[in-house]
Protein backbone atom coordinates (compact mmCIF):
# COMPACT_ATOMS: atom_id res chain seq x y z
CA UNK A 1 0.00 0.00 0.00
CA UNK A 2 3.10 2.49 1.28
CA UNK A 3 4.57 1.59 -2.32
CA UNK A 4 1.49 2.33 -4.66
CA UNK A 5 1.17 5.71 -2.40
CA UNK A 6 5.07 6.37 -2.72
CA UNK A 7 4.81 5.21 -6.77
CA UNK A 8 2.13 8.01 -7.44
CA UNK A 9 3.52 10.71 -5.28
CA UNK A 10 6.75 10.01 -7.16
CA UNK A 11 4.81 9.73 -10.27
CA UNK A 12 3.10 13.02 -9.49
CA UNK A 13 5.85 14.56 -8.71
CA UNK A 14 7.70 13.74 -11.83
CA UNK A 15 5.15 15.42 -13.39
CA UNK A 16 5.10 18.65 -11.90
CA UNK A 17 8.75 18.77 -12.82
CA UNK A 18 8.10 18.11 -16.32
CA UNK A 19 5.04 21.01 -16.42
CA UNK A 20 7.26 23.45 -14.36
CA UNK A 21 10.35 22.53 -17.11
CA UNK A 22 7.93 23.10 -19.77
CA UNK A 23 6.79 26.68 -18.69
CA UNK A 24 10.56 27.55 -17.89
CA UNK A 25 11.13 26.81 -21.54
CA UNK A 26 7.94 28.51 -22.92
CA UNK A 27 9.05 31.59 -20.71
CA UNK A 28 12.75 31.29 -22.35
CA UNK A 29 10.81 30.91 -25.76
CA UNK A 30 8.35 33.95 -24.84
CA UNK A 31 11.33 36.03 -23.62
CA UNK A 32 13.70 35.26 -26.85
CA UNK A 33 10.73 35.98 -29.27
CA UNK A 34 10.06 39.45 -27.22
CA UNK A 35 13.83 40.58 -27.39
CA UNK A 36 14.06 39.93 -31.28
CA UNK A 37 10.26 41.69 -31.54
CA UNK A 38 12.62 44.67 -29.73
CA UNK A 39 15.36 44.08 -31.93
CA UNK A 40 13.26 44.42 -34.71
CA UNK A 41 11.55 47.87 -33.85
CA UNK A 42 14.44 49.43 -32.79
CA UNK A 43 15.86 48.45 -35.97
CA UNK A 44 12.74 49.61 -37.85
CA UNK A 45 12.47 52.89 -35.72
CA UNK A 46 15.97 53.61 -36.83
CA UNK A 47 15.49 53.33 -40.74
CA UNK A 48 12.81 55.75 -40.32
CA UNK A 49 14.96 58.09 -39.18
CA UNK A 50 17.28 57.68 -41.65
CA UNK A 51 14.99 57.57 -44.14
CA UNK A 52 13.68 61.15 -42.77
CA UNK A 53 16.37 62.58 -42.11
CA UNK A 54 17.56 61.96 -45.59
CA UNK A 55 14.32 62.96 -47.38
CA UNK A 56 13.86 66.23 -45.34
CA UNK A 57 17.87 67.42 -45.97
CA UNK A 58 16.84 66.62 -50.06
CA UNK A 59 13.31 68.26 -49.65
CA UNK A 60 14.94 71.13 -47.66
CA UNK A 61 17.49 71.69 -50.29
CA UNK A 62 15.55 72.79 -53.26
CA UNK A 63 12.90 74.50 -51.05
CA UNK A 64 15.87 76.62 -49.79
CA UNK A 65 16.30 77.31 -53.77
CA UNK A 66 12.55 78.32 -54.38
CA UNK A 67 12.38 80.15 -51.04
CA UNK A 68 15.53 82.31 -51.95
CA UNK A 69 14.22 83.09 -55.07
CA UNK A 70 10.94 84.17 -54.30
CA UNK A 71 13.24 86.93 -52.00
CA UNK A 72 14.92 88.43 -55.15
CA UNK A 73 12.04 88.50 -57.19
CA UNK A 74 9.73 90.35 -53.97
CA UNK A 75 12.65 92.10 -53.15
CA UNK A 76 13.26 93.13 -57.05
CA UNK A 77 16.90 92.42 -56.83
CA UNK A 78 17.88 90.89 -60.03
CA UNK A 79 21.30 91.18 -61.16
CA UNK A 80 20.64 92.26 -64.76
CA UNK A 81 18.44 95.04 -63.65
CA UNK A 82 17.00 95.38 -67.34
CA UNK A 83 15.19 92.36 -66.46
CA UNK A 84 13.68 94.16 -62.89
CA UNK A 85 10.21 94.83 -64.76
CA UNK A 86 8.11 96.06 -62.07
CA UNK A 87 5.75 92.98 -61.33
CA UNK A 88 1.76 93.49 -61.16
CA UNK A 89 -0.34 93.55 -58.00
CA UNK A 90 -1.28 89.60 -59.11
CA UNK A 91 2.28 88.70 -59.60
CA UNK A 92 3.16 89.89 -56.42
CA UNK A 93 -0.10 87.90 -54.69
CA UNK A 94 1.20 85.17 -56.20
CA UNK A 95 4.69 85.61 -54.61
CA UNK A 96 3.24 86.07 -51.36
CA UNK A 97 1.47 82.79 -51.84
CA UNK A 98 4.22 80.46 -52.84
CA UNK A 99 6.48 82.16 -50.16
CA UNK A 100 3.76 81.27 -47.39
CA UNK A 101 3.13 77.79 -48.76
CA UNK A 102 6.75 77.14 -49.27
CA UNK A 103 7.40 78.31 -45.31
CA UNK A 104 4.54 76.15 -44.42
CA UNK A 105 5.95 73.25 -46.07
CA UNK A 106 9.81 73.83 -44.58
CA UNK A 107 7.77 74.12 -40.90
CA UNK A 108 6.44 70.88 -41.40
CA UNK A 109 9.87 69.66 -42.93
CA UNK A 110 11.66 70.40 -40.08
CA UNK A 111 8.93 69.65 -37.24
CA UNK A 112 9.20 65.82 -38.79
CA UNK A 113 12.45 65.63 -38.50
CA UNK A 114 12.54 67.16 -34.95
CA UNK A 115 10.25 64.81 -33.70
CA UNK A 116 11.53 61.87 -35.71
CA UNK A 117 15.12 62.98 -34.12
CA UNK A 118 13.47 62.86 -30.41
CA UNK A 119 11.51 59.70 -30.95
CA UNK A 120 14.86 57.61 -31.80
CA UNK A 121 16.64 59.83 -28.97
CA UNK A 122 18.96 61.37 -30.91
CA UNK A 123 17.75 64.68 -29.65
CA UNK A 124 18.66 64.43 -25.93
CA UNK A 125 19.03 67.89 -24.04
CA UNK A 126 22.55 69.02 -23.58
CA UNK A 127 22.78 70.42 -20.11
CA UNK A 128 24.40 73.70 -19.21
CA UNK A 129 23.97 75.84 -16.30
CA UNK A 130 22.11 79.17 -17.04
CA UNK A 131 20.27 82.11 -15.51
CA UNK A 132 16.58 81.95 -16.82
CA UNK A 133 16.57 85.79 -16.83
CA UNK A 134 19.94 86.61 -19.00
CA UNK A 135 18.60 88.39 -22.08
CA UNK A 136 20.14 85.55 -24.28
CA UNK A 137 17.05 82.73 -23.46
CA UNK A 138 13.62 84.06 -22.59
CA UNK A 139 13.96 87.34 -23.16
CA UNK A 140 15.38 87.34 -26.16
CA UNK A 141 13.18 84.40 -27.18
CA UNK A 142 9.50 86.95 -25.95
CA UNK A 143 11.70 90.28 -28.42
CA UNK A 144 11.69 87.90 -31.19
CA UNK A 145 8.22 87.46 -31.01
CA UNK A 146 7.43 91.30 -30.44
CA UNK A 147 6.55 92.04 -33.89
CA UNK A 148 4.23 89.14 -34.52
CA UNK A 149 2.58 90.57 -31.11
CA UNK A 150 2.25 93.68 -32.08
CA UNK A 151 0.94 93.27 -35.89
CA UNK A 152 -2.18 91.82 -34.43
CA UNK A 153 -2.49 94.60 -31.91
CA UNK A 154 -2.10 92.02 -28.65
CA UNK A 155 -0.56 92.87 -25.41
CA UNK A 156 2.79 90.54 -25.01
CA UNK A 157 3.96 91.00 -21.45
CA UNK A 158 7.41 89.06 -19.91
CA UNK A 159 7.93 88.73 -15.99
CA UNK A 160 10.23 87.32 -13.88
CA UNK A 161 9.33 86.43 -10.19
CA UNK A 162 12.46 88.29 -7.95
CA UNK A 163 12.97 84.59 -6.29
CA UNK A 164 13.19 82.76 -9.67
CA UNK A 165 16.09 81.19 -9.04
CA UNK A 166 19.51 82.67 -10.90
CA UNK A 167 20.97 79.26 -12.17
CA UNK A 168 19.46 76.18 -13.93
CA UNK A 169 20.66 73.17 -15.21
CA UNK A 170 18.53 73.16 -18.92
CA UNK A 171 19.31 72.85 -22.92
CA UNK A 172 19.08 76.49 -23.92
CA UNK A 173 17.77 75.60 -27.26
CA UNK A 174 15.08 73.12 -26.22
CA UNK A 175 14.00 75.49 -23.55
CA UNK A 176 14.16 78.65 -26.51
CA UNK A 177 12.17 76.28 -28.17
CA UNK A 178 10.03 75.08 -25.69
CA UNK A 179 9.00 79.27 -24.94
CA UNK A 180 8.90 80.21 -28.40
CA UNK A 181 6.25 77.41 -29.73
CA UNK A 182 4.21 78.28 -26.67
CA UNK A 183 3.86 81.86 -27.14
CA UNK A 184 3.40 81.92 -30.74
CA UNK A 185 0.43 79.88 -30.27
CA UNK A 186 -0.82 82.19 -27.83
CA UNK A 187 -0.38 84.81 -30.34
CA UNK A 188 -1.71 82.88 -33.36
CA UNK A 189 -5.01 81.60 -31.40
CA UNK A 190 -5.84 85.48 -29.77
CA UNK A 191 -7.74 87.62 -31.47
CA UNK A 192 -7.23 90.53 -29.00
CA UNK A 193 -6.08 90.88 -25.11
CA UNK A 194 -3.21 89.41 -23.99
CA UNK A 195 -0.41 87.24 -23.75
CA UNK A 196 1.69 86.89 -20.98
CA UNK A 197 4.64 84.73 -19.73
CA UNK A 198 5.57 84.03 -15.93
CA UNK A 199 8.68 82.93 -14.35
CA UNK A 200 8.61 81.75 -11.13
CA UNK A 201 10.57 79.40 -8.54
CA UNK A 202 7.91 76.24 -7.38
CA UNK A 203 8.33 76.50 -3.26
CA UNK A 204 10.15 73.36 -1.21
CA UNK A 205 10.40 71.59 -4.76
CA UNK A 206 13.62 72.70 -6.12
CA UNK A 207 11.98 73.45 -9.27
CA UNK A 208 11.11 76.28 -11.49
CA UNK A 209 7.41 77.21 -13.08
CA UNK A 210 7.14 79.12 -16.50
CA UNK A 211 3.39 79.81 -17.57
CA UNK A 212 2.28 81.17 -20.85
CA UNK A 213 -1.51 82.44 -20.07
CA UNK A 214 -3.49 84.21 -23.37
CA UNK A 215 -7.14 85.61 -23.51
CA UNK A 216 -7.66 83.87 -26.88
CA UNK A 217 -10.25 81.44 -28.46
CA UNK A 218 -9.81 78.69 -26.36
CA UNK A 219 -9.41 74.67 -26.54
CA UNK A 220 -13.08 72.60 -26.27
CA UNK A 221 -12.91 70.91 -23.71
CA UNK A 222 -12.67 66.96 -25.91
CA UNK A 223 -9.78 68.29 -27.59
CA UNK A 224 -7.61 68.61 -24.97
CA UNK A 225 -6.21 65.34 -24.34
CA UNK A 226 -4.98 65.56 -27.87
CA UNK A 227 -3.60 68.59 -28.20
CA UNK A 228 -0.21 66.86 -27.23
CA UNK A 229 -0.46 64.31 -30.41
CA UNK A 230 1.49 65.41 -33.46
CA UNK A 231 -0.79 66.71 -35.88
CA UNK A 232 -3.44 67.32 -33.89
CA UNK A 233 -5.25 70.21 -34.39
CA UNK A 234 -8.20 71.16 -31.98
CA UNK A 235 -10.79 72.72 -34.19
CA UNK A 236 -10.21 71.74 -38.02
CA UNK A 237 -12.48 73.77 -39.29
CA UNK A 238 -11.00 76.92 -37.00
CA UNK A 239 -7.14 75.64 -37.50
CA UNK A 240 -6.89 75.91 -41.17
CA UNK A 241 -7.72 79.69 -40.80
CA UNK A 242 -4.51 79.34 -39.04
CA UNK A 243 -0.64 78.82 -40.04
CA UNK A 244 0.41 75.58 -38.61
CA UNK A 245 0.89 71.42 -38.71
CA UNK A 246 0.09 70.38 -35.70
CA UNK A 247 3.67 69.83 -34.85
CA UNK A 248 4.68 72.13 -32.42
CA UNK A 249 3.17 71.18 -28.61
CA UNK A 250 4.19 67.32 -29.56
CA UNK A 251 7.59 68.36 -30.08
CA UNK A 252 7.05 71.21 -26.85
CA UNK A 253 5.86 68.37 -24.86
CA UNK A 254 8.81 65.70 -25.94
CA UNK A 255 11.45 68.55 -25.07
CA UNK A 256 9.81 69.42 -21.93
CA UNK A 257 10.12 65.40 -20.43
CA UNK A 258 13.40 65.34 -21.69
CA UNK A 259 14.07 67.64 -19.13
CA UNK A 260 12.34 65.50 -16.58
CA UNK A 261 9.75 68.06 -16.12
CA UNK A 262 5.90 68.29 -16.67
CA UNK A 263 3.67 70.62 -18.78
CA UNK A 264 -0.34 71.19 -17.90
CA UNK A 265 -2.92 72.72 -19.85
CA UNK A 266 -6.28 74.67 -18.51
CA UNK A 267 -8.53 76.29 -20.61
CA UNK A 268 -11.54 77.81 -21.08
CA UNK A 269 -13.33 77.97 -24.89
CA UNK A 270 -13.72 81.54 -26.33
CA UNK A 271 -11.69 82.62 -22.69
CA UNK A 272 -8.52 81.41 -23.09
CA UNK A 273 -5.77 79.50 -22.38
CA UNK A 274 -2.95 78.85 -19.76
CA UNK A 275 0.20 76.34 -20.47
CA UNK A 276 2.00 75.32 -17.19
CA UNK A 277 5.33 74.14 -17.08
CA UNK A 278 7.31 72.61 -14.47
CA UNK A 279 11.03 72.26 -14.73
CA UNK A 280 14.04 70.62 -11.98
CA UNK A 281 16.37 73.08 -11.59
CA UNK A 282 18.81 70.67 -11.02
N1 LIG B 1 -2.89 78.96 -26.94
C1 LIG B 1 -3.76 78.24 -27.62
N2 LIG B 1 -5.04 78.64 -27.77
C2 LIG B 1 -5.94 77.90 -28.44
N3 LIG B 1 -5.66 76.72 -29.05
C3 LIG B 1 -4.39 76.27 -28.94
C4 LIG B 1 -3.39 76.99 -28.23
N4 LIG B 1 -2.24 76.29 -28.30
C5 LIG B 1 -2.52 75.17 -29.01
N5 LIG B 1 -3.82 75.16 -29.41
C6 LIG B 1 -4.50 74.09 -30.17
O1 LIG B 1 -3.67 72.94 -30.16
C7 LIG B 1 -3.36 72.57 -31.51
C8 LIG B 1 -1.97 71.98 -31.56
O2 LIG B 1 -1.00 72.99 -31.33
P1 LIG B 1 0.40 72.87 -32.04
O3 LIG B 1 1.25 73.98 -31.60
O4 LIG B 1 0.91 71.48 -31.82
O5 LIG B 1 0.04 72.97 -33.58
P2 LIG B 1 -0.14 74.24 -34.53
O6 LIG B 1 0.15 75.51 -33.79
O7 LIG B 1 -1.48 74.11 -35.17
O8 LIG B 1 0.98 73.99 -35.64
P3 LIG B 1 2.58 74.15 -35.48
O9 LIG B 1 2.86 74.48 -34.05
O10 LIG B 1 3.12 72.83 -35.88
O11 LIG B 1 2.94 75.25 -36.40
C9 LIG B 1 -3.52 73.85 -32.33
O12 LIG B 1 -3.79 73.59 -33.68
C10 LIG B 1 -4.72 74.49 -31.62
O13 LIG B 1 -5.92 73.91 -32.09
MG1 LIG C 1 2.00 75.68 -32.72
Amino acid sequence: MLSVLLYLLRSEFDNRLLATEAARRETEQALLSAQAARHEAEEANMAKTRFLSTMSHELRTPLGAIIGYVGILQSNMIKDKTEALPLSKTQKEYLVSIRSNADHLLGLINGVLDLAKISSGRMLPILTTINPTDPTFIVGTINDLKSLAITKGIELELQFDPKTPSEVRCDPMQLKQVVKNLVANSIKFTREGRVAVHVEPVENKHAWKITVSDTGVGIKHEALEHIFEPFYQADNSDSRNYEGTGLGLAITKSFVEAHKGTIQVHSTLGKGTRFDIQLPCA
